[in-house]
């Protein structure tokens, strides 16, 4: 008789595998410890697509909506919203999480942005008829050559595209804002370190294609000129990276790669009240539990309790008070040709 032995290796990607199994609590965490963009924000993305191609707004397609949170934005400004994700369990907390008033003009969909143009039907309103797509703080983990097919797919001509990205917070108030920056960068790169290895594993594409693109300030997300029009990009605050933890986290290497083309628009804006908000140390710890979903479990209980003290020597600069934050955030709007 012959034995066959089967070993089954995890797979471990930046965010969405630490997140994968957790319930609605987690996202409801999740949803208060990230920045809600400024309705200011949701106006620039409404200005480019009044003004360019086609302006109806009968239907928005989130992708990597995760609980809907940001398709809920969405909804003030279109007639319908499909809001897609990888993990089911993300989509199944939207009821809880999502306005019930609000929550029956948005319709879920468990997919991967990379197959989108299957998952999605006509009677969803699928290929072809999608107004604006969105893709929030998820462009990084995707395969964006597929995934950007799978946008074309959806919407119609002269449909608009926006994909955007937030990173660290940095601070802004305080009697020593630089020191409270390289508190937050000495903790988060040390979290970091507990994930790794990252080499050598069968995550390692997706740990190195988010690192390429954060560093590139998403400029490694090509949009071909032959498919797409009037592409800009706005950049806030670009001169703070969009990594959530400086290169020394990381086990590879890493330069950033620049795919823009020619006739592209690059905007670079810094405003250090864009988006701001006020954290306490409670809010960065929330932050940064919510960035790296599995550290603590990873870092064991003595690493974790370095984290904890970085976190105490916060509060104590702080004064156990608040302080302002700001974002570095990289807009990319496009139409469809
Ligand atoms: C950081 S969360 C962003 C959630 C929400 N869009 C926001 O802005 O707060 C990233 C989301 O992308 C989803 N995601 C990751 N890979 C994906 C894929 N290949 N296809 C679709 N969704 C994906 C994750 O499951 C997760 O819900």
């Amino acid at each position: 008789m012959s034995t066959t032995t089967t070993t089954t290796t995890k797979v471990e990607t930046p965010f969405t595998t630490g997140a994968i199994q957790q319930d609605a609590a987690f996202w409801r965490e999740y949803i208060a410890s990230r920045p809600s963009p400024p309705e200011e924000f949701f106006r620039v993305i409404q200005d480019y697509h009044r003004t360019h191609g086609d302006p109806t707004t009968a239907l928005a397609h989130d992708v990597g909506t995760g609980p809907g949170n940001i398709a809920e934005r969405l909804l003030r400004y279109y007639d319908r919203v499909v809001g897609s994700d990888v993990n089911k369990h993300a989509l199944a907390a939207a009821p809880e999480l999502v306005s019930s008033d609000l929550i029956k003009r948005l319709t879920l969909v468990h997919s991967p942005a990379e197959s989108l143009a299957d998952a999605v039907d006509e009677t969803i309103g699928g290929k072809g008829k999608t107004d604006l797509t969105t893709v929030s703080e998820c462009i990084p983990l995707l395969d964006a050559p597929r995934a950007l097919a799978a946008f074309r797919s959806l919407l119609r001509t002269g449909g608009t595209l926006a994909i955007y990205f937030y990173g660290r917070p940095i601070f802004t108030g305080g009697p020593d804002p630089a020191r409270l920056d390289a508190l937050y960068d000495r903790i988060a790169t040390r979290i970091c370190s507990f994930l790794l290895p990252f080499k050598g594993t069968p995550g390692f594409p997706v740990h190195q294609r988010a690192a390429e693109a954060l560093v590139s300030q998403l400029d490694s997300i090509a949009l071909p000129s032959a498919e797409w029009e009037d592409v800009i990009r706005y950049k806030w605050n670009a001169d703070v990276s969009l990594l959530f933890n400086s290169k020394e986290g990381y086990d590879f290497e890493f330069e950033p790669v620049d795919r823009r083309e020619e006739g592209e628009t690059t905007e670079e804006i810094r405003d250090r009240t864009w988006w701001q908000d006020e954290w306490d140390a409670d809010r960065i710890k929330a932050y940064l539990d919510s960035v790296y979903p599995s550290y603590i479990e990873k870092a064991g209980p003595v690493r974790y309790a370095e984290i904890e003290q970085g976190i105490d020597e916060f509060r104590e600069l702080l004064g156990g008070g608040k302080v302002t934050v700001s974002f570095p955030v990289v807009l990319i709007l496009a139409t469809k040709k």
